[in-house]
């Protein structure tokens, strides 16, 4: 079976194609192609929602148009579209959902809607390697999302926990922001901590020991913010009024803290929320008795990340399994690979945008 699949939930617009043998249980790549608006909302510190529609539209038929170039496949040659329903950003996917509806049409093909979140999950079922052995923990973590899900099978899939504020790939872009850094603030964040010492500054490590699956970010920025606050204004007592002041209505940070304390702050932030979020994995593959864990979304590309979750598991019996780090963020062939191993083809009319879509 070869899907051609469609991702704009964002500020990537994604293409892809895909190819499943019903005996595999990996999906191989055909063609792959991402163009991004990264450019524009690095500019502005965060996503603009117009700009990133804009460029969806300016995107869309190139993105596809090369990526049946790259396949060598014809029209003819594909079974499928899948595309991305949601969640994400309203304009964003409305673009890669009619187009894909009115390519479906044209080319009476089967069409089906999917979810990124489950998406970003089977960014792991792509390419031969180690076979993913069920049931599976997978820890998704991105820019808008920090989820457990335990998948006894690729049928039935539960949310286990999820954060009740920010998304860690959030905590790092409002934290790099108050550090200065370019946006996103994932990647900046450990760039940044390869010169930093973590140990310098103590942060939170929000919720680590609680006894449910469920994540916070935004105390673990709160304190950053206080910490800035104090280098920047020793004057400024702990409660003065400046720090009540929301985190997201500060102005970029100004040159008053050094190259050295960034690094350290950066360094000792992505402990704190990697060390959480291996802690809280772990603990559900025992509780879940996962013989795999899967991880997933943009922040899973974070070395620090993996290198963590490696050194937990050497002792115990769990097979951890990362995408390569362009899968793990907004790409099209997890979207077409969920699709491989989920066909459900849905009628035209019933498919629409849905930017609020959770796990169901
Ligand atoms: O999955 P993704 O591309 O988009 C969403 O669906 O949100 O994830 C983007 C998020 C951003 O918050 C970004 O800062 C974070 O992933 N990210 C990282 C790294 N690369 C991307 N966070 C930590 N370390 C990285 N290397
Ligand atoms: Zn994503």
């Amino acid at each position: 079976m070869k899907i051609l699949a469609i991702e704009t939930s964002c500020d990537e617009t994604a293409a892809a194609i895909v190819s499943k043998n019903p005996q595999e249980d990996y999906v191989k790549i055909l063609s792959n192609v991402v163009a991004s608006s990264l450019i524009y909302h690095s500019q502005t510190g965060g996503i603009i929602p117009d700009i990133a529609a804009r460029e969806q539209l300016k995107f869309i038929i190139p993105v596809i148009e090369k990526t049946i170039e790259d396949s060598k496949l014809r029209i003819e040659d594909l079974d499928a579209i899948a595309v991305t329903y949601g969640p994400g950003l309203i304009g964003s996917l409305l673009i890669g959902v009619e187009t894909a509806k009115t390519l479906a049409y044209l080319w009476n093909k089967p069409i089906m809607p999917i979810n990124h979140l489950l998406g970003h999950i089977y960014a792991n079922f792509v390419n031969e390697k180690s076979k993913i052995e069920f049931p599976a923990i997978a820890l998704l973590v991105s820019g808008g999302h920090t989820d457990l899900v335990f998948l006894k099978n690729h049928k039935r899939v539960k949310w286990i926990g999820g954060t009740l504020d920010d998304a860690a790939g959030e905590a790092f872009d409002k934290i790099g922001r108050l550090l200065g850094l370019p946006y996103p603030g994932g990647p900046a964040i450990e760039q940044a901590s390869e010169h930093g010492i973590a140990g310098r500054f103590t942060f939170p490590r929000p919720m680590i020991g609680s006894h449910d699956f469920n994540f916070s970010f935004s105390g673990l920025k709160a304190a950053v913010f206080r910490e800035v606050t104090s280098i920047r204004h020793p004057e400024r007592s702990e409660g003065s009024h400046a720090l009540k002041r929301s985190v997201d209505s500060l102005p970029k940070a100004q040159n008053d803290i050094d190259k050295q304390q960034i690094a350290d702050i950066a360094s000792s932030v992505q402990n704190s929320i990697v060390q959480v979020l291996v802690r809280k994995t772990v603990k559900a593959a025992k509780k879940y008795n996962a013989k795999s864990i899967l991880l997933g979304g943009g922040v899973a590309a974070n070395q620090k990340l993996k290198e963590e979750m490696h050194s937990q598991l050497s002792t115990l019996n769990f097979q951890l399994h990362v995408p390569p780090a362009h899968l793990c963020t907004d790409n099209a062939v997890m979207i077409g690979a969920y699709a491989a191993f989920n066909y459900k083809p849905q009628n035209l009319n019933t498919i629409t945008a849905n930017p609020e879509l959770y796990f169901q």
